[in-house]
C-alpha cells in the first residue's frame, strides 16, 4: 500500500492541465467515488492495526495533496478563461470582421495610378509652419488663405514682415515645398494626407478633409506633360471616354494655372444634380510651377521646370460613390460604412 501511495504521489505531483477537460479527467480519475484514491480507501480497511495510523496519515495526505492541484488550476481556468497553452497566436483567423473606409479605398487606388507612372509617396507634418504653407509657396503676405478665418493657428508670430506662425496645414501643398527642399533632381511625388480649414461645417464643407498633391520637377517638363498625366489618370480612374477640361484658374505657386474638370460620371455629360446639369465636375487644380517657387527651394528655373496638382479626396470619393454629404465621411455611422465592406 505505502508504495502505492507513493506512485500516485509522484503521478500527481507534476500534473498541469491543458484544459478545463482535463483537469476534470484527472479529478475523476483520482477523486470521484470509481478513482484511485476510494480504491486505496477501500483497501485501507484490510490494513494491519499497527500500521493503520501512519497509512492513514500517508492516505489523507495524499488526498489533500491532488485536491489542492485540483483546486488551484481550477482557479487559473476561471481567471485566464482558458489554459494558456491553449491560446495559438499563430493560428488563421477565420474571417476579419470590418472594412476600409471609403476614403482609405479611393486614397490607396489614386496612389497606385500614379506610382504605376512612377511617383513615390511623400509625406509631410500636419502641425506646419506659416513658411512650408503659405510663404515658399509664393502667397503674398496679405492673402486672404492667411486670415484667421480660414487658417487654425497654434501660435502666431506678431512679425508682420515675416511670419513664423505654427498652423495646421489647410493643404498638402506644403509637402511639395519639403520634397523641394530635399533637392534630389528629379523629383516625382504624390502626397496624401488629412488638412484643417476653419470652415462651418455642412453637406459640402468640412474643418478636416484630405487631398492628394502631386509635384513632377525635372528638365523639360511641359503643360503637355501635366495634360497626359491627368487625362491618363482619369482614363484609369473614372474609365475609358471620360472627358477632361482645362479651365483658366489662379493658384500662387503655380503659373499657368487650371481648374480641370472631367464628364460627369453620373449622367455621362447629359446634366444632372451632381453636375449642376452642366455636365462637368471639377475634380482638382493644377498647373506649371510659378518659378518663384523653384527659386525659393534654391532650384533654378531656367534649369528645371514642373508641374503640380492637388484633388481632394472626398471630393472623388463622392462622385465615385454618389454621395452627396460630406458629413458621412466623418461620422462612423457603421451603416454607412458597412457598404464599402468589399470596396
Ligand atoms: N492647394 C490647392 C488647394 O488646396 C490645390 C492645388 C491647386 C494644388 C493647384 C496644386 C495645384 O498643386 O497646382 O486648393
Amino acid at each position: 500500500m505505502k508504495e502505492k501511495i507513493e506512485q500516485i504521489l509522484a503521478e500527481v505531483k507534476t500534473f498541469k492541465a491543458e484544459n478545463k477537460d482535463a483537469l476534470e479527467q484527472f479529478r475523476i480519475a483520482y477523486l470521484s467515488k470509481k478513482g484511485a484514491l476510494t480504491e486505496l480507501f477501500t483497501e485501507f480497511k484490510q490494513v494491519a492495526p499497527e500500521m493503520r495510523k501512519e497509512m492513514g496519515m500517508r492516505l489523507n495526505e495524499l488526498k489533500n495533496t491532488i485536491q489542492t492541484i485540483v483546486d488551484e488550476q481550477q482557479k487559473q481556468f476561471e481567471t485566464t478563461g482558458e489554459s494558456k497553452t491553449d491560446l495559438d497566436l499563430t493560428l488563421p483567423v477565420d474571417a476579419m470582421s470590418g472594412a476600409r473606409h471609403p476614403l482609405s479605398v479611393v486614397r490607396e487606388e489614386i496612389n497606385d495610378i500614379f506610382r504605376r507612372l512612377g511617383f513615390v509617396i511623400a509625406d509631410g507634418p500636419e502641425i506646419e509652419d506659416d513658411y512650408h504653407v503659405f510663404t515658399a509657396l509664393n502667397f503674398p503676405l496679405d492673402h486672404p488663405a492667411r486670415d484667421m478665418q480660414d487658417t487654425f493657428f497654434i501660435s502666431k508670430n506678431p512679425n508682420e514682415n515675416k511670419p513664423t506662425d505654427v498652423l495646421l496645414r489647410t493643404h498638402t501643398s506644403s509637402v511639395q515645398v519639403r520634397a523641394m527642399e530635399a533637392n534630389k533632381m528629379p523629383i516625382r511625388i504624390i502626397a496624401p494626407g488629412r488638412v484643417f480649414r476653419n470652415e462651418a461645417i455642412s453637406a459640402r464643407a468640412h474643418c478636416i478633409f484630405h487631398q492628394i498633391e502631386g509635384l513632377y520637377i525635372d528638365k523639360n517638363v511641359s503643360f503637355a506633360d501635366l495634360k497626359q498625366t491627368l487625362y491618363h489618370f482619369v482614363q484609369e480612374y473614372f474609365g475609358e471616354g471620360t472627358k477632361v477640361r482645362f479651365r483658366p484658374s489662379y493658384f500662387p505657386f503655380t503659373e499657368t494655372s487650371a481648374e480641370m474638370d472631367i464628364s460627369c460620371n453620373i449622367c455621362g455629360g447629359e446634366g444632372c444634380n451632381i453636375c449642376k446639369h452642366t455636365g462637368w465636375v471639377e475634380i482638382m487644380g493644377c498647373g506649371i510651377c510659378d518659378p518663384n517657387i523653384l527659386k525659393a527651394s534654391n532650384i533654378d528655373p531656367e534649369e528645371y521646370t514642373g508641374f503640380a496638382f492637388g484633388m481632394g479626396v472626398e471630393r472623388i470619393a463622392m462622385l465615385k460613390y454618389q454621395i452627396n454629404d460630406l458629413r458621412m465621411f466623418f461620422e462612423n455611422d457603421l451603416r454607412f460604412l458597412k457598404q464599402f465592406e468589399n470596396a
